[in-house]
């Protein structure tokens, strides 16, 4: 058992932060070697090693509650060499009042990834949609201009200086297009700060941390063409408009058997024929019906993880790894089952799956 109290960031970009960090996590012991490893014999390598290997950052979302169980510890170290905080830096979480920050959640998953050597992927700075509580009331009551831009600023400024060298990319926006339409979505930030307001954000973002990779990041454009033609206008623009950004999200929510993984890919060739980093970031494949559901499963994943690798999209991140622990329960219901592990961290087909296309591109 670990008790760190250190300051985070503080290089280059904007003002010092003043919030000092307390954590205490179990450390989980990792093999020490950074040199990369090789995998010849891919049953040698656990997963991360297999990422490692073929240059892939593998990641998955974390929950700081559930660091303190030793299986979830030991089974994520062992199979991503990435995290991204599933709540725990978004607006509601960690700014939930004016005068109010909450660090803690976030540092305790920062603190972890640093002694795991794991990278962290921040999400996210600016959400706001119906039926979400990602953005707290008290921000969503600014209806003045000049008061809601500097609200974000000092929002966007506080949490990324919080985090600047522990946090290397962040989702600037997330879903800023209608969930199933290709219109922009019309939330409060757009219907305060007019359509500009995404360019600003990036700019804003960049300001705060140059050093961080801004991301983009958008729901169902998997599933929806027009909506991913509009995500493909949407990019274009805002590098037209001279708006840092670095990459795109890719979230990717599928069902079992599902995949159109011919317009994921050209999705993936279109965004990077802009010039912008594509990732995954929040894959998960729900089982509904199939004939044979973990094979169909299976199948699922190792589609998803080519349509990225088979063009220069070299991240993937999945949206939980255990049934034990996922948001697919609350919204679709029970018995979904949709991650490589089961709810008692045994490694279900998905897991072969990703595995053996990871080892393909470690060749
Ligand atoms: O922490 C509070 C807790 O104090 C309170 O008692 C409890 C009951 O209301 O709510 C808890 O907060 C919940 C939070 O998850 C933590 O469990 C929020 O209500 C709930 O809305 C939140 O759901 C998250 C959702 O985003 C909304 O932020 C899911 O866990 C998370 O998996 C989901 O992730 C999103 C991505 O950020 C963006 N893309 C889609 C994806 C799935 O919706």
């Amino acid at each position: 058992m670990l008790l760190a109290t250190s300051a985070i960031g503080c290089s280059g970009g904007e003002q010092a932060d003043d919030h000092p960090v307390t954590t205490t996590v179990a450390a989980v012991t990792q093999p020490t070697s950074t040199t990369v490893p090789r995998c010849d014999d891919a049953s040698t390598c656990t997963t991360r090693q297999l990422a490692d290997a073929a240059g892939v950052t593998f990641g998955t979302a974390v929950a700081a509650s559930h660091l303190d169980e030793a299986d979830y510890r030991t089974t994520l170290v062992t199979t991503f060499n990435s995290v991204t905080p599933e709540n725990e830096l978004k607006w509601a979480s960690i700014h939930p009042a004016p005068d109010t920050w909450d660090f803690g959640p976030a540092d305790t998953i920062i603190e972890f990834a640093k002694q795991n050597r794991l990278q962290v992927k921040g999400h996210n700075l600016i959400w706001d949609q119906e039926s979400i509580d990602s953005t707290p009331d008290w921000v969503l009551a600014i209806d003045d201009p000049t008061e809601l831009r500097a609200t974000v600023t000092d929002h966007i400024r506080t949490v990324m200086g919080h985090y600047r060298g522990a946090v290397d990319r962040w989702d600037v926006v997330n879903e800023p297009l209608q969930t199933l339409g290709n219109e922009l979505y019309d939330n409060h930030f757009r219907q305060v700060l007019g359509d500009g307001y995404i360019a600003e954000m990036f700019t804003i973002a960049h300001k705060a941390d140059p050093a961080a990779r801004l991301f983009l990041n958008e729901a169902n454009v998997e599933l929806l063409p027009a909506k991913a033609a509009a995500l493909v206008a949407l990019v274009k623009a805002l590098i037209d408009q001279g708006a840092p950004i670095d990459g795109v999200g890719i979230q990717a929510h599928l069902v079992a058997g599902t995949v159109d993984s011919a317009a994921v890919r050209s999705l993936i060739d279109d965004l990077e024929g802009l010039g912008v980093e594509v990732a995954i970031t929040e894959l998960d494949v729900r089982i509904i019906t199939a004939a044979d559901p973990l094979a169909t499963q299976a199948d699922t994943y190792s589609q998803a993880l080519s349509a990225c690798l088979d063009e220069s999209c070299r991240e993937v991140t999945l949206w939980g790894f255990t049934d034990r622990y996922t948001w697919i329960d609350n919204t679709f219901g029970l018995g979904r089952a949709p991650l490589p592990f089961d709810r008692d961290y045994q490694p279900k087909p998905a897991l072969a799956a990703i595995r053996e296309r990871l080892a393909a591109a470690a060749k």
